[in-house]
């Protein structure tokens, strides 16, 4: 089976703009190339302007569409409505807003001061805020309609986490507001959507939750049930079929690509998964002499 196969048709995303925060590097860059090969016009924002540029060079070289990249600290509401201005002032209208940017790292919550809680929270949920209000209330004032904004979660917005605590109470107020926007602002034409992904290997999160000393202890594909972790186009299909019109009426909801990791985490029975074969037969004659007690 090949997972890097592309989904979509070729001009699938023709005439749309998309806005990616957190679109330079990783999940973000791996979207954004799909956009572009679709045929988009694509706006990448972060923090570092020239890996912004060097991938919006590569992107536009490789794929032919537009790329405009803008440094943004999306926890400023004045750095994202400025960012929101040039995009409108190079394409005219933006079509859909992807709320990909995050900061997290893994730590014992007592080890956190307040300032550190506050910087994850900011990037992820203040700064998803910070978007989505910009670009919602643009969209409410011009009357445009068929526009949608996608917010990338992770599967702890619902489970909770421990030691990524301020990542996971901000991916829950994320996914809060994906569910809650989706019925308040349908009536302005939005569509408001997620996606939950399991492990897919980038620097930006490899770096931050399993630092070197401890990535051979845990191995990330044993956690998911299909036995690896995602590739980057799997994840780059999904979100450019949410993004398209393709999906015009999937609304507040949230799609889990995660190879069954954390229902595998959940299910209560799930550990017998390390019962060998051979013992069955005998737990099953155990279970059923009970029976005839
Ligand atoms: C404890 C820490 C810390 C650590 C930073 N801090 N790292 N505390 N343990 N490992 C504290 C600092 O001491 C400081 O508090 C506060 O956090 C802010 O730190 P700064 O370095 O000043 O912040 P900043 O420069 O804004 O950088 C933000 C960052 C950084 C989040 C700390 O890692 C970053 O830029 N990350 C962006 C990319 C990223 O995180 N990608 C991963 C996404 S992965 P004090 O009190 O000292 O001032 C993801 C996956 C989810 O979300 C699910 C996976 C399965
Ligand atoms: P990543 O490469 O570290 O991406 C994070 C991006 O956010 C970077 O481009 C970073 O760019 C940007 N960013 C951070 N702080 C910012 C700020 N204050 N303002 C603007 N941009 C900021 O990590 P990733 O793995 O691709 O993560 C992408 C998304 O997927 C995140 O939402 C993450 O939570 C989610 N996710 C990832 C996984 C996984 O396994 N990888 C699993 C579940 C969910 P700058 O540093 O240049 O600002």
């Amino acid at each position: 089976m090949n997972f890097t196969n592309k989904m979509l048709r070729d001009n699938a995303l023709e005439g749309k703009t998309i806005v990616i925060t957190g679109g330079g590097s990783g999940l973000g860059k791996s979207m954004t190339t799909y956009f572009m090969e679709l045929g988009a016009n694509v706006v990448i924002t972060s923090r570092n302007l020239d890996k912004l540029t060097t991938v919006k060079a590569e992107l536009e070289a490789k794929t032919g569409s537009k790329c405009l990249a803008v440094a943004c600290d999306v926890r400023n509401i004045e750095e994202v409505e400025a960012m929101h201005k040039k995009a409108i002032d190079t394409f005219g209208t933006v079509d859909v807003l992807l709320n990909n940017a995050a900061g997290n790292f893994i730590a014992p919550t007592e080890r956190l001061s307040a300032n550190a809680f506050d910087t994850i929270i900011d990037i992820v949920l203040k700064g998803t805020k910070n978007c989505t209000l910009t670009f919602g209330k643009h969209w409410i004032n011009t009357k445009q309609k068929n526009t949608n904004v996608l917010n990338i979660v992770t599967t702890y917005a619902w489970t909770g986490s421990a030691y990524v605590v301020p990542s996971a109470t901000a991916k829950a107020g994320v996914l809060a507001m994906t569910r809650s926007l989706a019925v308040e602002w349908a009536k302005y034409g939005m569509r408001f959507n997620a996606i939950a992904p399991g492990p897919f290997p980038t620097k930006g999160a490899w770096d931050r939750l399993l630092p070197e000393s401890i990535r051979g202890k845990f191995d990330m594909a044993k956690k998911v049930p299909l036995g690896r972790v995602g590739e980057h186009q799997e994840l780059a299909n999904l979100a450019a079929y949410m993004v398209s019109d393709f999906s015009a009426y999937m609304n507040g909801e949230v799609i889990t690509i995660d190879g069954g990791e954390w229902l595998k985490g959940a299910g209560q029975m799930n550990l017998l998964e390390q019962i060998p074969e051979e013992l069955w037969d005998q737990l099953e004659a155990q279970i059923r002499a009970k029976k005839r007690n």
